[in-house]
């Protein structure tokens, strides 16, 4: 009996989402003889019923493009912008499925995408994931892909940013993505040699990161580099979020990033008017998705895809395809929807920043 698989993409776009589609659509196809449809713009286009056939063609040179061929969005099933109110389409969601005579969706997404998979597992469909993101933050899987490429990306920024550091004596303040998770901030910041390096699982003292900067000044190196995650807080903003009962915890889903850039702002102030250096802030937002994935990133991105065609042909489902190792292992949803995967502050890598010299951010 040919299997019927429909494939999304959805939240933020990554590097190696094609690469996935790809590793899915290539083994289904070619091992197995499914058929694979393709909804553009992540849970709306599933909702709208748009779809794009995937055949061989369709899959074919797309191993090393950036972005994703099907589009994508971060529309949710069940909280849905559909003609100026938000509504609940989760059972418009469920009849396209049957309509489509899908044995299965196959949903390539970070956290948020875990979620709305498993509210459409509750609902009775057979779903799938595969984890994608370049924040690295999706609990149960060794990596996300997504997460090489940006680390490249970031790394060379930082290494190209030292040039106008030691050459105007400054402090060059760089806001690298990770509005839940300093993945690629503490990784970028330790690759590309960062002074400072500044997460959200670690509140920061401003007095103690300008202490840093000052030594090194006394030291003869007067710049520095200040690698700081979008999500990164000073322990005043976390001390005034926990007198004010109500508000919101930092975010779980990522806030317009002018309001990190409004923080970034503010850092590279306070240490400019802290340690008497000129700050300068470089943002690297969306540079940090974009382009060609690294091979690592198209290996990873192929293997887990293949791992859930396998999965589908003996028809398991509700599970989230995790790397492991060298291999894959199939997670169940309930196991790792809704957990966000923080860098604990034990960690080796915090560890070996420390063993360097990197401030932390912490005394
Ligand atoms: O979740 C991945 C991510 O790139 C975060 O690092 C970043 O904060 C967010 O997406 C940006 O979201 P958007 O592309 O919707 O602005």
């Amino acid at each position: 009996m040919t299997k019927y698989v429909g494939i999304l993409t959805s939240g933020g776009d990554s590097p190696g989402l094609n690469a996935a589609i790809r590793g899915v659509g290539k083994a289904a196809i070619g091992e197995h003889g499914m058929q694979i449809i393709g909804f553009r713009d992540g849970f709306r286009g599933l909702m709208e019923n748009r779809t794009m056939r995937l055949d061989g063609g369709e899959l074919s040179d797309i191993l090393t493009r950036g972005g994703t061929i099907l589009g994508t969005s971060r529309d949710k099933p069940h909280r849905m912008p559909v003609g100026g109110k938000v509504l609940d389409m989760t059972d418009v969601i469920v009849g396209n499925y049957d309509d489509n005579h899908l044995d299965c969706l196959v949903c390539l997404g970070g956290g948020g995408t875990l979620k709305n998979a498993l509210r459409l597992k509750e609902k009775g469909l057979n779903v799938i994931t595969l984890p994608k993101t370049i924040d690295n933050d999706v609990a149960g899987t060794d990596i996300t892909f997504g997460f090489d490429t940006a680390l490249g990306i970031a790394t060379d920024a930082i290494d190209r940013l030292h040039s106008t550091a030691h050459s105007h004596h400054r402090i060059i303040v760089v806001e690298i993505m990770g509005h839940r998770a300093g993945w690629l901030a503490l990784g970028a910041g330790m690759a590309g040699g960062a002074d400072v390096i500044l997460i959200p699982e670690i509140p920061y003292d401003v007095e103690s990161v300008a202490e840093a900067i000052r030594e090194r000044s006394r030291k003869g190196k007067n710049f520095s580099i200040v690698a700081v995650a979008e999500g990164a807080v000073s322990v005043e903003e976390v001390a005034a979020a926990d007198k004010s009962k109500g508000k919101k915890k930092p975010v779980a889903e990522p806030v317009a990033e002018t309001e990190y850039a409004v923080r970034t702002v503010r850092l590279a102030k306070r240490l400019e008017h802290l340690t008497g250096l000129e700050a300068r802030i470089t943002i690297l937002g969306h540079l940090q998705r974009g382009g060609i994935p690294s091979a690592a990133d198209r290996l990873l991105a192929t293997r887990l895809g293949t791992a859930a065609t396998a999965l589908i042909a003996k028809g398991r489902y509700g599970l989230m395809v995790a790397a492991h190792g060298d291999g894959t292992r199939p997670v169940k949803l309930e196991e790792v929807a809704g957990k966000v995967k923080t860098v604990p502050v034990d960690h080796p890598w915090i560890a070996s920043a420390r063993h360097v010299g990197t401030c932390m951010g912490d005394s």
